[in-house]
């Protein structure tokens, strides 16, 4: 099993068994009110699905009703067969028709602030009905249709919200690319997808600084052809380069302003009435081999299972003053579901912050959750450990009463940060809900529910209603209490991925051939090692593949290995995890060198330069080492593992017994960054 999991080895977790009661006082208003509730519901919605799961269906608007909830034949599922319904529609429309149109949908606040404070900006539904209404005006006359997938690069702006739900509005998948990731990494996904358009921003603020979005997608589109259109949205003023050279492909521009597109558009747009199992969008995201996958999300089980575990999860009530925040970026699935589409049919208005956590300061958020009142609060152990480290004044200069919910997800929670977030930022009183989920399951699988879950430091804890989890060998056999396992999921949920873009194969192989009982049932593999307490708490450890999670940013050791050997002066690279403060897990990469390249830190940071121009900054290895060889088996396979011992500053190595060239393992204790 895989180490990745640095600050939440069993080791660590076992020290910690103590239980937290649900927050007194909490039980009262909650939806789910009580560990029988749970249990009652939980209970049904594994044995009788559709009813359950059509009954939450019910609580939003469809324009044709389903004939039949759910057909299942492993692996494809097929939710609300026949139903016909727009995610859009259901996250604005349906606000506005009820008389809502007032209230806030989006509260904004940029990233600068000037003598006057922050920008903020409040968009209520009505605004956003007709800013998406143009939006999607805009998209339809340069010929987008349904079913043509649109690439985002953008700032976390308004914009990108209208700019999703524009193209949920009239049917086209979106497939929003992370502004953190590289020209390299927009041109590959633009291909996969064939998308024609991209909507960016000429730039976006982080920490102070101009993130080159407008560059890159040029940079970009110097490597395809595919893209006639270029959507600029106005944010940082800066120049950029501009090109208006005709699209071979219809004679008209390439690129647009945004304000120019948006002023001549009508904001009368009609909801696209969409198959339940029609394609809402593509994400992109790491697995074990070759290049990021794009994960196939459909509308109407991702739109009815994002809308209640926000609801659920995050306690969620309209119209008495709660304010959510979910601190993600929208490029992620965390920002698709928990800022976007799961909060926005709750009619809780969600929070949207442009910047850095430390911009101005080290107490941005605390400044934010204070201003603005947050209720629900939602972020990553990574955040977590790095304001546990700039100290407890920050937090402590503002008054965080108004929270009542904490919410984490991304990677495994070490205790000790997790008792922090309970004290210094919940006073307490705020039950945590650690999520666990996948940009595959699309949303909440395994979490605690405010005001009903005991929960305990560092375990994701029980199940959601209708998610079959289970800790197994890999002929699906329960593993006991306390042993560990595969993390699979057995039954069908609504939010699953439907597939992989373009490669069925991959699909199969990846999530529904390991784990096979005797019968020939398959079940979901979630790729993370796991097991289950007395209590029948899940306890993630962490992922059992070559992916790891670097600050909660998932990425796949071969992609960075792919970007070091690209790279003139690689021969070849392993890359690793390794335990980090901060992030949970860093990057390890050992390469072997050709020859005339000196083996100094001018080439370090040429590669990690490198890696981030291939990738993205994400990806840049905390430790590079170079050395003679790799460790390896006799059959040629590299021993990650022992890469990892040293990458960890194990004295020990494990069992060496296969390794083809012992003083390999010398050499490399001895190749130190210096
Ligand atoms: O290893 C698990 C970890 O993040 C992986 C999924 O990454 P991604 O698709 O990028 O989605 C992240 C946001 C949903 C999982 O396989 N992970 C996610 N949440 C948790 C977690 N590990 C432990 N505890 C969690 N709460």
């Amino acid at each position: 099993m895989s180490q990745h999991a640095s600050g939440s080895s069993i080791e660590s977790v076992l020290h910690e068994t103590r239980k937290f009661p649900p927050a007194a006082g909490f039980s009262k208003s909650a939806h789910m009110g009580s560990m029988e509730q749970y249990r009652r519901e939980y209970e049904r919605s594994i044995r009788d699905p559709e009813g359950f799961w059509g009954e939450v269906a019910g609580e939003l608007d469809w324009f044709t009703k389903w004939a039949k909830v759910l057909d299942w034949k492993a692996p494809d599922a097929k939710w609300f067969v026949g139903g016909k319904t727009n995610i859009c529609h259901n996250c604005v429309d349906r606000q506005v028709e009820a008389g809502f149109g007032a209230e806030p949908a989006i509260i904004w606040e940029g990233e600068p602030t000037g003598s006057g404070g922050p920008e903020v900006r409040r968009i209520s539904y009505a605004d956003l009905k007709r800013d998406v209404s143009r939006m999607a005006n805009v998209l339809r006359s340069l010929g987008v249709g349904k079913g043509d997938i649109v690439t985002i690069y953008m700032p976390m702006v308004p914009e990108l919200a209208v700019a999703m739900l524009a193209c949920a509005r009239i049917g086209a998948p979106h497939s929003i690319i992370f502004g953190g990731f590289s020209a390299q990494a927009i041109a590959d996904r633009v291909v996969d997808a064939g998308s024609r358009v991209i909507i960016t921003a000429d730039g976006g603020w982080r920490r102070g600084q101009i993130v080159p979005l407008k560059e890159n997608v040029d940079a970009a589109c110097t490597q395809t052809d595919l893209i006639d259109h270029v959507i600029v949205l106005e944010r940082t003023g800066q120049q950029i380069a501009w090109h208006h050279a005709p699209s071979p492909a219809n004679g008209s521009k390439r690129d647009h302003w945004w304000h120019d597109l948006v002023q001549a558009a009508s904001d009368e747009c009609a909801c696209e009435p969409m198959d339940a199992e029609d394609l809402l969008f593509v994400l992109y995201t790491s697995g074990t081999t070759g290049k990021p996958k794009g994960i196939m999300h459909t509308t109407g089980g991702y739109m009815v299972h994002t809308y209640l575990t926000s609801k659920i999860t995050f306690d969620l009530h309209p119209g008495i003053g709660q304010v959510y925040w979910c601190t993600a970026d929208i490029g992620w699935i965390t920002g698709h579901s928990y800022i976007v589409y799961g909060v926005l049919p709750n009619r809780v208005p969600t929070v949207m912050y442009e910047g850095a956590p430390n911009w101005p300061g080290a107490d941005r958020f605390w400044d934010i959750v204070e201003r603005h009142k947050v209720t629900q609060f939602y972020t990553a152990p990574t955040a977590i450990r790095a304001f546990m480290k700039w100290g407890d004044e920050h937090p402590k200069k503002h008054d965080l009463s108004s929270l009542r919910v904490l919410g984490t997800v991304g990677e495994p929670i070490n205790p000790e940060a997790w008792m922090w977030y309970h004290k210094v930022i919940g006073g307490e009183k705020c039950p945590i809900v650690d999520t666990w989920w996948q940009t595959e399951t699309g949303g909440h699988m395994i979490t605690p529910l405010p005001g009903c879950t005991a929960t305990k430091p560092g375990s994701c804890t029980l199940p959601f209603f209708g998610v079959d989890a289970a800790i197994v060998d890999e002929q699906g056999n329960e593993r006991g209490p306390n042993e560990g396992g595969l993390l699979a999921i057995r039954k069908p949920w609504p939010s699953m991925l439907r597939g992989i873009l373009g490669d069925r194969e991959r699909f199969i192989a990846t999530y529904w051939s390991d784990i096979v009982t005797k019968d020939g049932t398959r079940y979901y593999k979630a790729g993370d090692g796991a097991r289950r307490d007395e209590d029948g708490y899940f306890w993630v450890m962490g992922r059992i593949d070559d992916v790891i999670n670097v600050s909660g940013h998932r990425l796949g050791t071969m992609e960075v290995e792919s970007a070091l050997v690209s790279h003139d002066a690689v021969v070849e690279a392993a890359v690793v995890g390794m335990p980090h403060e901060i992030k949970g897990t860093g990057i390890a990469a050992f390469c072997t060198l050709a020859p005339g390249f000196a083996a100094d830190d001018a080439l370090r940071e040429a590669l990690r330069k490198h890696v981030a121009g291939e990738i993205g900054a994400i990806a840049k290895p905390d430790m590079i080492r170079f050395t003679d060889a790799l460790p390896k088996t006799r059959s040629g396979k590299i021993m990650r593992r022992l890469l990892r011992d040293i990458a960890e500053g194990k004295e020990q190595a494990g069992d060496t017994t296969t390794l083809e060239d012992l003083s390999v393992l010398a050499k490399l204790r001895e190749s130190k960054e210096s």
